[in-house]
């Protein structure tokens, strides 16, 4: 999904989405594992008023494994509650009502004592275009919603699916808006295609990508393009031409950057995440 934030968009989907979860128990913030910290909108904490919260971290079959064990890790170490998923795999969904059912217990408890059988918890996903909120919701519910009405300021009536015995779901995410005011942030995004149009060109995409690969993960790129120590003690900009060349686009060199970006988010470079936890994540 591609969309334009124009302020007045913003506003509306921020007060849609708050409207939202007052109806909830728990707010499910999906972010994108290759770029956890980018992906995440910031105003969502603000919003939240102090609703229980889970993160996942979801695409991680494309994110670097190590890189997410430090997330969660970070996430723990302030106390936060967070998941790694592959929902389009299907892979460890099964925990995300687990979790919730954790995190929730005293509330649940307070609802047994009041002579409620099987309280459900309510629960909504949150987060930017793309890092697979739909997808999500999909496999938690078992069945495929279209889910229409999936751009943000677009109001329909809210339903609420079934995704297990005592969990239920807005049948609509909620859809926030990314941080772009930051450079790092938007390159990050820019490359793993979180955010597949920017107001970056792919040169200066590539080029940092690049040069990103170079310093975290070398050996991808030796792997992948055949190079060797001196190819890989050149500068960013130099490796680039030789790349152009060695790979037949002569001084073509924008299609070159095209190739690199579209090698770093096909995962022909490897699984890689685009950013470490700070030692001070403390708002994780
Ligand atoms: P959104 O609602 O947050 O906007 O995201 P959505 O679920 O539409 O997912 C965005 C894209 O990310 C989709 O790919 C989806 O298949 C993919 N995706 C979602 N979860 C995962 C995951 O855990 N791992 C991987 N590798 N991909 C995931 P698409 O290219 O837009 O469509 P398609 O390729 O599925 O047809």
């Amino acid at each position: 999904t591609n969309i334009n934030w124009f302020p007045g968009h913003m506003q509306k989907a921020r007060r849609e989405v708050a409207e939202r979860i007052k109806q909830v128990d728990i707010v499910f913030e999906v972010v994108d594992a290759r770029v956890p910290e980018s992906s995440r909108n910031p105003m969502l904490l603000s919003m939240l008023n102090q609703k229980p919260r889970i993160a996942i971290l979801n695409k991680a079959d494309l994110a670097d494994p190590n890189r997410t064990k430090q997330w969660l890790a970070a996430y723990q170490a302030a106390g936060q509650s967070a998941l790694a998923i592959d929902a389009q795999h299907a892979n460890r969904l099964q925990q995300v009502a687990q979790l919730a059912t954790q995190q929730l217990a005293d509330k649940i408890a307070r609802k047994k004592a009041r002579g409620i059988k099987n309280p459900h918890i309510r629960a909504m996903c949150i987060g930017i275009p793309n890092v697979g909120k739909s997808t999500i919701l999909n496999r938690l519910v078992h069945k495929n919603i279209a889910v229409t009405g999936n751009r943000p300021g677009v109001t329909k009536n809210q339903q609420w699916l079934k995704a297990g015995d005592n969990l239920d779901l807005l049948d609509t995410p909620g859809i926030l808006w990314p941080k772009f005011e930051n450079q790092q942030v938007g390159l990050r995004l820019a490359l793993s295609g979180a955010i597949a149009d920017t107001v970056f060109n792919d040169d200066d995409v590539a080029l940092w990508g690049l040069e990103y690969f170079m310093r975290e993960y070398p050996a991808r790129l030796r792997k992948a393009y055949g190079l060797n120590d001196a190819d890989l003690a050149l500068a960013p900009n130099d490796l680039m031409v030789h790349l152009s060349d060695k790979l037949g686009f002569g001084e073509e060199y924008d299609r070159m950057a095209t190739r690199f970006i579209n090698d770093v988010r096909k995962g022909e470079l490897g699984r890689y995440t685009l950013e470490v936890p700070e030692a001070d994540h403390a708002d994780a």
